[in-house]
């Protein structure tokens, strides 16, 4: 049996599983799905984890038909234990952390929980806080921790089978996809796993459709940009209709109205109008078809709102309707998905690579040449110029003072630097933009550009640690190192690809597990 890195794997977002794994698992769901329609039971034997003490635990703490009970089904099909959480009467009602209550169900030898949370980033905590708790009570393997959505963030295994899909209509060829998103791109954590699904695909063309009240977070767009996407944008099904080229998949998503405040949910009707299909528009869409010699589907990841559907009802019996296979393939690849985590179906040595290692230390800065046609630069601390020492320049370049002066407070604090010797100054220059600062900050190009610098005589090096810390809360900063009242070398620092580690650094996102109204004691990670 060849090792098999699905097992016990955690998913908490789609990027958790390599791309050779994503393959592995479909090449296995298509073996499923010919068996079942076959009723081979020799192959489907292979899947069975065919064991009473084998557990599975569901635990939605938000609604759920397909999701909760496609993987009920799955484990019934699998011959294991499966049991859910009742969330109205369980003592998460009674402030009890999700912590204590899920080493509690791995106590009871439960190995995969299957896991629907209002707060982001549940899955990856619960990985990390019940390894150490398996540690102490002597419990191997680890358990598995399943996202069945959590929040707005993700739904790796909805992108699974979506992929699945896709694909089976693709004939499995993997070169290229050109995909509209088309509704609640805001809250929508089906579209949010698409950023990082997608990239299976050589080539990723993405429409998006959505007025501008529910358009994906530019944190998922700039996802999107990085992947080398091409992203058109339109504001409506209106807009996009009255452009040639439409995409051969469309992926329709509900509103999320649970999830809006009142200042969308005010313009709701317009809002949904924006994003329905609408009898007149197949007419248009027939018409592009034609000309362009091609098919369209439709797909959807379910729930459909019964008196408002994105998708009108009548065209459940056209060739549009890729939703509802779609939605059948969502038990296959969660049987498959479950089957492989337990450790069935291993795949033949060697097929699959190494997963990517993210362990790379990543180069958090880059020296600046010093350019001395102005003559040599000098930092002054009060009247005299610095003789030794570090000064961080540029803080917050571009913005308004009163903000600058707030920061270098923080950094201040957080870099534990109020031991110095030393000062901090708002500086200000005329000129062009703001180069350094990491968005284009509110103050205009020809005006006053404003920057903060903090005054370090004395201070020698910063330490690794420091640098890593310095580069999560104030990247595009420069470090000065000043020797004999001189600049004798100078740093940019770059934005770290990842921050973690820093107990002191939290999370705003209310909704993250990590946030300190949840109590959890979750690190936080960016
Ligand atoms: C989605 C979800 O819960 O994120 N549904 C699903 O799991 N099939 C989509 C939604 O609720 O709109």
């Amino acid at each position: 049996m060849g090792e098999n890195s699905w097992f016990c794997k955690t998913l908490s977002v789609i990027a958790d599983c390599n791309f050779a794994e994503r393959e592995y698992l479909f090449a296995q769901s298509r073996i499923l799905k010919r068996a079942m329609r076959e009723r081979d039971e020799a192959i489907l034997k292979q899947f069975r984890i065919d064991d009473a003490d084998f557990g599975i635990y569901e635990v939605f703490l938000e609604d759920s038909t397909r999701t909760k009970e496609s993987f009920r089904n799955a484990a019934n099909f699998l011959r294991v234990r499966v049991t859910d959480l009742v969330s109205s009467t369980c003592s998460l009602n009674k402030f009890e952390s999700f912590r204590d209550t899920f080493h509690t169900l791995i106590g009871y030898g439960n190995q995969i929980f299957i896991v629907r949370s209002a707060q982001e980033g549940l899955c990856r905590w619960l990985a990390k806080s019940s390894a150490e708790y398996c540690k102490r009570m002597g419990i191997a393997p680890l358990p598995a921790f399943i996202n069945g959505g959590d929040g707005a963030h993700e739904h790796p295994t909805q992108e699974l089978y979506d992929d699945f899909t896709f694909l089976e209509d693709l004939n499995w060829d993997y070169s290229q996809i050109h995909i509209a998103l088309i509704g609640d791109l805001l809250h929508g954590r089906t579209v949010h796993s698409k950023v990082d699904g997608l990239q299976i695909f050589s080539r990723v063309q993405v429409d998006l459709i959505a007025p501008d009240e529910m358009s994906l977070p530019r944190y998922y767009l700039h996802g999107m940009i990085q992947h080398g996407y091409i992203i058109r944008s339109f504001a409506s099904i209106d807009e996009y209709l009255e452009q040639q080229d439409p995409a051969p998949i469309w992926y329709f998503t509900r509103l999320q109205l649970e999830r809006m405040d009142q200042s969308i949910l005010r313009h709701e009707a317009q809002l949904r109008s924006s994003v329905t299909f609408r009898q007149e528009h197949l007419a248009i869409l027939q018409k592009l078809q034609q000309k362009n010699g091609q098919s369209i589907r439709f797909y959807h990841p379910m729930p459909r709102h019964k008196k408002f559907p994105v998708i009108p009802t009548f065209l459940d019996n056209s060739e549009y309707n890729g939703w509802e296979r779609q939605c059948a393939n969502g038990l296959v690849v969660r049987i498959s998905l479950l089957a492989l985590i337990a450790g069935r179906r291993a795949p033949e040595p060697g097929l699959l690579p190494q997963p990517k290692t993210t362990d790379e230390v990543p180069v958090l800065y880059q020296k600046i040449e010093l350019s001395h046609s102005r003559g040599p630069k000098v930092y002054s601390e009060g009247l005299r110029p610095i003789q030794n020492g570090i000064v961080i320049d540029h803080i917050l370049r571009g913005y308004p003072p009163q903000d600058i002066r707030r920061h270098m407070q923080r950094i201040v604090k957080l870099m534990q630097l109020d031991h110095y010797r030393g000062g901090q100054w708002v500086g200000s220059s005329h000129g062009v933009g703001c180069g350094a600062a990491p968005e284009r900050a509110p103050n205009d190009s020809k005006k006053i550009i404003y920057k903060g610098l903090i005054f370090l005589p004395d201070a020698q090096t910063f330490s690794p640690e420091q640098l890593r810390k310095l580069s999560a809360i104030a990247p595009h900063i420069t470090i000065n190192y000043i020797q004999q009242s001189k600049v004798h070398s100078k740093y940019r620092l770059l934005q770290p690809p990842r921050i973690y580690g820093f107990q002191e650094i939290g999370c705003l996102n209310r909704n993250c597990i990590s946030h300190e109204s949840h109590c959890e004691g979750a690190d936080p990670e960016f």
